[in-house]
């Protein structure tokens, strides 16, 4: 039978360009659109909700559907005013390499599944261990589907090589300002809540190293077993980067796994004031980046990098009979030994691609540009009489509400003003700045992490926020 879902050399030409057209369009097009597309359930429901249907459709009729109904519904991370949560600025390249890999459907899993995709994890872990001053021929690491996996992967491999089977007494020591994906991976572990020690932060949003010590004297003292400190690296409500240097001090002297979570501030390694600030991370045995973030990847593509690659095959090594003839030898490394996932997308693949068309020096340019345009903001904000600056610029984050020298606001009528300032912006589409919390302020937080932002595109954000900030006080009074 020839199979059903087959179609004729010119029927993939033409819909395959036509896709193609789309996206080139999309990319020249990006910075004339608006960053926020958005819809109720009801409306998304009213557009879509239908029963599998038995029956086919035209190609081109479902992709025009597509076009019509799902793209225009969805934010677009990489606009250059897309400042919140952790942009995801992509680039032309590695969209091609995610299709090319897809069009393959190369299993990236076992050596012999595709010798050609381990080799280039092989080489651009290489390329990452190297950066962060990782030993690169006992050290390894493996691609994950993001930030989040990176660091699940990181805490099953410390409490194996740290505890073996038992961690009844196991306790590990994060900060509040630690990212949400690290309690997620601890409750995924199985830890229960007397295992986990959520260290305050300082007047800087850095873990509070004198409390941490005194955690872990407590904790050893009531006969628990400190295993693992994880340490920040760009946190994400303000880049704080945790005392690197001092926690690998603690974790050396009391024999503890260091990890760092360093999934969008990592790729600062690769700008002279970011490798200042990170200063220490090469002292850990994990170490989460996020390329699908700060090195301009499309999602998804995570990583780990650990001291040593052994940790990871022996924790994740498993060897079933229906995988025999697909192991390679010693030196050949089955990624699915290194991990959670056995079927793998070929991740490595653009991430290879984009670095070898651009050069690394593109990479480096973009990210010390995003630092210096997060200062630049800073010092537009200390300049202005309107602002305050809550959180100053570090590692292309930077925090701040609206509070005019003068102007008598509680803190609640000013956490009401900043809230209702980012819901006009939000709601005029032009720009997505949504609010955070720091010290029990709500604040606006911009991550300026996209290279095609410019100091105009913050100027005019400003703008536009001060202009809703004037119309609301004077609603306010009426
Ligand atoms: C510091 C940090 N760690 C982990 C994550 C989770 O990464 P992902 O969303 O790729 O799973 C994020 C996401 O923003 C982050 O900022």
């Amino acid at each position: 039978m020839k199979s059903t879902f087959d179609l004729s050399k010119e029927e993939m030409k033409t819909y395959g360009y036509k896709i193609i057209d789309i996206l080139v369009d999309h990319f020249d097009t990006l910075e004339s659109k608006q960053p926020v597309h958005t819809a109720s359930r009801e409306k998304m429901d009213r557009i879509f909700l239908q029963e599998a249907p038995n029956k086919a459709t035209s190609a081109d009729e479902v992709l025009d559907f597509v076009m019509k109904n799902v793209m225009p519904y969805a934010a677009l991370t990489s606009h250059p005013k897309s400042y919140s949560f952790v942009p995801g600025p992509s680039n032309y390249i590695s969209t091609l390499a995610d299709t090319l890999a897809t069009g393959f459907n190369i299993f990236s899993g076992g050596w012999v599944g595709s010798p050609a995709a381990a080799e280039l994890e092989i080489v651009t872990m290489n390329w990452l261990l190297k950066m962060f001053g990782f030993p690169v021929t006992k050290g390894g690491g493996i691609f994950t589907s993001g930030g989040s996996m990176a660091n699940l992967t990181a805490l099953v491999t410390a409490r194996r090589v740290k505890c073996g089977d038992d961690f009844s007494k196991a306790v590990i020591y994060l900060s509040d300002q630690a990212h949400s994906s690290n309690i997620k991976a601890i409750r995924v572990l199985g830890f229960k809540k007397e295992q986990i020690r959520i260290i305050p932060t300082d007047l800087e949003f850095k873990i509070s190293f004198n409390k941490l010590k005194n955690a872990i004297a407590k904790d050893k003292l009531e006969g628990n077993k400190p295993f693992c400190i994880l340490a920040s690296a760009g946190t994400t409500n303000t880049g704080t980067v945790d005392p690197l240097g001092a926690i690998a001090d603690i974790c050396e002297k009391e024999n503890l796994w260091f990890h760092v979570d360093g999934a969008y501030g990592g790729a600062a390694i690769l700008s002279k004031k970011g490798s200042a600030l990170l200063k220490g991370i090469e002292r850990a045995d994990s170490l989460t980046v996020d390329p699908h973030k700060w090195f301009f990847q499309p999602y998804e593509i995570g990583c780990l990098l650990v001291k040593d690659s052994s940790w990871l095959s022996s924790t994740f090594s498993e060897k079933p009979e229906y995988l025999r003839d697909i192991e390679g030898n010693e030196s050949e490394i089955n990624f699915y030994d290194y991990g959670i996932q056995l079927t793998r997308r070929f991740r490595a693949l653009k991430f290879y691609m984009s670095i070898k068309t651009y050069g690394l020096n593109a990479f480096k340019e973009a990210i010390a540009y995003n630092i210096d345009l997060a200062e630049e903001t800073e010092d537009i904000l200390r300049k202005s009489k309107e602002w305050e600056i809550v959180s100053p610029a570090t590692l292309a984050v930077i925090n701040f509400r609206y509070h005019p020298l003068g102007l008598e606001l509680s803190e609640k009528e000013l956490d009401a003003l900043n809230q209702e300032i980012s819901r006009r912006v939000v709601a005029s589409k032009e720009a997505l700045l949504v609010t955070t919390i720091l010290q029990n302020q709500v604040v606006l937080r911009m991550c300026l992490i996209n290279p095609k932002t410019s100091i105009e595109d913050v100027k005019e954000t400003f703008l536009q926020c001060t202009t809703f900030a004037k119309e609301i006080l004077s609603e306010w009074k009426k």
